[in-house]
């Protein structure tokens, strides 16, 4: 695999009080699907050590425990932040309770790494960004697409000019199944719906390679079971598309969905397009975990990027060995109130 661009490039990195070369001792707050997929990628890795673990669910923290026989398992997330010797806590509870959990753990002086969305809206993200920049601690995000070694090439790629000017970016994100567990379809413990879960990581991925300039107009159709957004009030949204514009002049187009006929699992893209040509990020076969980056010439395709990778649980465990390293708050963290931003423009708030 070509190097790892994440976790090199911050440009303002300070060093944590608690710096200290030990392994970061983690707490583990919530062991559902994607926290004990996380917490079980991290141990085994043995970049950071799973010291405590919570959920409220009896079942998923008994299941969770079984990747960390030697963590503690305790109810709250209060009960974890009484342990003095604790660096950070994961976050991988359902999205409503993110900001005020991440702003709990960096009060009591612990660095965060928390599933995405960090908060419902624009104004949840930047009070937890406020709060890790004002603890000067480490405040990750698991954006765990910019992680695949196919988004890594393309981001190389986009970055190195040769694409000439990118004036289109297109960014789809079809889940055909929709999530399976009923938090997500409630508006006040999701924060929305497809854009808030899927599009997040598609905004984050256009803007992260093109260097995050500033957007300018943003227009979006929000739709529920068929219906415009706004005829289906106190639902979330399954159906949505955005078109994005920025000052540099370049558009992105975004679509995504929950349960569309879609005659896959998943299709997941994207694309920038270039006076010199074209590159992108694809899944294959509608799978949810293969993806491929294409370099595009004319008509021509030339494949940069192929299965098998496994990405799943990087951004954990990148955040982890910058925790280790004694990183403390990092001017990076501006680019989730940055997508957030978009997001909430999207919804219209
Ligand atoms: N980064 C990614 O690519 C990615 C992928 C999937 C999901 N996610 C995000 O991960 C989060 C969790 O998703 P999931 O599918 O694992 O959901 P889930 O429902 O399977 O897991 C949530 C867990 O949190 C527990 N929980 C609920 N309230 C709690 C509380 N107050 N304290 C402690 N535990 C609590 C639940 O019992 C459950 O075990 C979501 O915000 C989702 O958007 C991110």
């Amino acid at each position: 695999m070509q190097e790892t661009i994440l976790g090199n490039s911050q440009e303002a990195v300070t060093a944590s009080s608690s710096s200290s070369s030990h392994k970061p001792r983690l707490g583990f707050l919530g062991v559902g699907w994607i926290g004990r997929n996380r917490m079980e990628v991290i141990a085994k890795n043995g970049a950071a050590e799973v010291a405590y673990v919570s959920d409220t669910s009896p079942n998923n923290a008994e299941e969770a425990m079984k990747f960390a026989p030697n963590a503690q398992l305790l109810n709250s997330l209060e009960s974890i932040l009484e342990h003095q010797e604790l660096d950070a806590v994961v976050i991988a509870t359902p999205s409503a309770f993110h900001a005020e959990q991440s702003m709990l753990a960096l009060e009591a002086g612990k660095a965060v790494f928390c599933q995405k969305p960090l908060g419902r809206n624009l104004e949840e993200t930047k009070r937890v960004v406020e709060t890790a920049r004002r603890q000067n601690k480490l405040l990750g995000v698991d954006l765990s697409y910019r992680y695949t070694q196919a988004m890594q090439q393309v981001y190389q790629v986009v970055k190195s000019g040769e694409l000439g000017q990118v004036y289109a970016v297109e960014l789809v994100f079809h889940n055909a199944y929709g999530p399976d567990k009923a938090w997500f379809y409630e508006p006040k413990l999701s924060g929305g719906g497809c854009v808030i879960d899927l599009g997040v990581h598609l905004i984050d991925l256009a803007l992260w390679s093109l260097g995050f300039p500033e957007v300018k107009q943003v227009n979006s159709h929000l739709y529920a079971k068929g219906k415009p957004i706004s005829m289906a009030e106190g639902k979330v949204e399954d159906y949505a598309t955005a078109s994005i514009e920025l000052k540099t002049g370049t558009h992105l187009q975004l679509s995504c969905s929950w349960n569309l006929p879609a005659g896959q699992e998943a299709i997941i893209s994207a694309t920038f397009y270039g006076t010199g040509g074209g590159v992108a990020l694809k899944n294959i076969n509608g799978s949810f975990y293969d993806f491929v980056a294409e370099r595009y010439y004319g008509t021509k395709t030339e494949q940069l990027v192929s299965p098998p990778d496994e990405w799943s649980g990087r951004a954990g465990v990148a955040w982890a060995e910058r925790l280790q390293k004694g990183e403390g708050f990092s001017e990076e963290a501006e680019e989730f109130v940055k997508v957030a931003e978009v997001l909430d423009k999207i919804y219209g708030r």
